[in-house]
């Protein structure tokens, strides 16, 4: 049996370093994600796992090489970044594109009728809405 929030949960640290908003952040998601589970029937739990600790995991690349990041560039940026870090820990392939199509589009209007996505916009819905207070 597989860790993955542990696992996922360490790439996740160890690529984003010291910015500890951004690793605070993913880990709400989670938590949001995995408690609202429930509502959205069908979702496949690693998808989940995965979808929510890396979803933002754009931001860092799109900073670099453009000095800014917003919605459309976490888009842009995420899914391959996110690819590579899956395939570091052999997660399943065909989930992996799932979660790359989801980080892609989760800040636009759905393109995929997949639960998992309405789930994470659900829940980075949630914790954007606190963190701003
Ligand atoms: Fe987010």
């Amino acid at each position: 049996m597989r860790y993955w929030r542990a696992e996922i949960g360490r790439l996740l640290i160890d690529y984003f370093e010291q910015d500890n908003r951004r690793i605070e952040h993913a880990f709400r998601v989670l938590h949001h994600a995995d408690r609202l589970m429930v509502d959205y029937p069908g979702c496949d739990e690693e998808i989940v796992i995965a979808a929510a600790l890396l979803h933002d995991i754009g931001i860092k690349l799109s900073e670099t090489e453009l000095g800014y990041q917003d919605g459309a560039t976490q888009e842009e940026y995420g899914p391959a970044v996110a690819g590579e870090l899956l395939a570091a820990i052999e997660f399943p392939a065909e989930k992996t594109e799932i979660v790359k199509n989801i980080i892609g589009n989760h800040h636009s209007p759905s393109r995929y009728d997949y639960p998992e996505l309405e789930l994470l916009k659900a829940a980075d819905l949630i914790v954007n809405r606190d963190e701003k207070v």
